[in-house]
């Protein structure tokens, strides 16, 4: 405290003392100063907005640049008109009456169907041919978006080196009513191709009389056949009875395949096709409902099996198996329905993005 009285008295003593000419000089002193400070604050901030002028476009071009070098064939994938469907139908489910649609919208909506016909209808393809099938529909530019269609157990591209799996569909239908529908297409063929002469043609024995005498052509063991299309193409599939064989089943129809139908609800399931791979379905649904009804395929001819038939075929495993994969598909779908328009069946579910950050 000394001190600082002593040098207070001192600058007293001093500025007393100063002429006018102490003054001027004390001023442009403090001028000089105040200048020289705010020139180089100016230059400064000059500086560093140069600097940010020159950062910044470069820091967007970089996360650009790097942001595109490491999602670049991402970002470059066309998921429109990339759009693969494969629908490795089942026989005897209805799948004619939705692949005609498919044949009479596809040069409307511009892409391609193909059917994949395998020698003598296998349903297991060689190792060769999955090798060849997977590339060719994965490379096959020309044919893009495209709806493949066929009589094949499911095939899982991811094990081939594939990039960009294409989307499975099915549709199943409810086993006894497609093991009749095929025993009596195979005897008196449908309204589809109605000149063609099916392989038991002439055989006038009905489902039930063949059940009865358990003939080979209505053994359960034929129904052994939405099972292995969906759990695909290893030996077990194929065992009919295999409990492993309906697990891979469930395990595939849920996360291999986008939308499984029931041959029951086909409206529905095209409805909800139209709604969510509009490339490819659109209009599917009116043309459904409002098109020449005719060119449905039927069978025929049937007869609805009697209760003893039924009874007797319920008491199977093969029935009682495929029909669990059918009511587990079954419940799927209707889920995925109700999933639509849940919680007031009024209105579209809807979302959308918010709280994004940072602004
Ligand atoms: C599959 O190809 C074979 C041999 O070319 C032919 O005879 C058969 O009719 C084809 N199958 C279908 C369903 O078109
Ligand atoms: C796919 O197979 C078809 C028929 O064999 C052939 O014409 C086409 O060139 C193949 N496409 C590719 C990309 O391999
Ligand atoms: C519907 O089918 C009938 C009989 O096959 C045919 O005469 C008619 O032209 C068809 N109509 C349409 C709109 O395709």
């Amino acid at each position: 405290m000394k001190w600082l009285l002593c040098w207070h008295k001192k600058l007293k003593k001093m500025l007393v003392g100063w002429k006018p000419l102490h003054w001027f000089a004390f001023c442009a002193l403090c001028l000089l100063a105040l200048g020289a400070y705010w020139y180089i604050w100016a230059s400064e901030v000059r500086i560093e907005e140069t600097w940010s002028n020159a950062i910044k476009p470069l820091g967007r071009t970089a996360t650009v640049t790097s942001g595109a070098s490491v999602s670049l064939p991402l970002d470059n994938f066309d998921y429109e008109e990339q759009l693969v469907v494969l629908y490795n139908r089942v026989p005897k489910t209805g799948s004619t009456s939705f692949v005609n649609i498919a044949y009479d919208l596809c040069k409307r909506n511009k892409f391609h169907v193909l059917h994949i016909n395998v020698t003598a209808n296998m349903h297991v393809l060689s190792l060769p041919n999955q090798i060849t099938f997977v590339r060719n529909v994965t490379k096959w530019h020309e044919m893009k978006p495209a709806l493949y269609h066929g009589h094949m157990a499911f095939l899982d591209f991811s094990k081939f080196q594939i990039a960009h799996k294409p989307i499975y569909i099915n549709i199943v239908r409810k086993p006894l009513d497609r093991l009749v529908s095929y025993y009596y297409f195979l005897r008196y063929g449908d309204n589809y191709r109605p000149n063609l002469v099916r392989k038991k043609a002439g055989n006038k024995i009905t489902f039930d009389e063949c059940v009865l005498s358990k003939q080979p052509d209505c053994d359960p063991k034929n129904m052994w056949l939405q099972i292995p299309f969906f759990c695909g193409h290893a030996a077990e599939c194929w065992e009919p009875g295999s409990e492993w064989a309906l697990n891979q089943a469930k395990h595939n129809l849920v996360n291999e395949y986008f939308l499984v139908g029931v041959t029951e609800q086909m409206e529905d399931f095209v409805d909800l096709l139209e709604r969510s791979l509009p490339r490819i379905f659109h209009g599917f649904r009116e043309h459904y409902q409002h098109s020449n009804k005719s060119h449905l395929r039927q069978t025929s001819w049937k007869i609805a099996p009697n209760d003893d038939t039924i009874n007797t075929i319920h008491k199977t495993k093969i029935w009682q198996m495929e029909n669990e994969l059918y009511e587990f598909a079954l419940a799927q779908f209707e889920y995925n329905k109700r999933k639509l328009t849940v919680p007031d069946n009024k209105h579209l579910q809807k979302f959308m993005y918010e709280k994004i950050r940072p602004k």
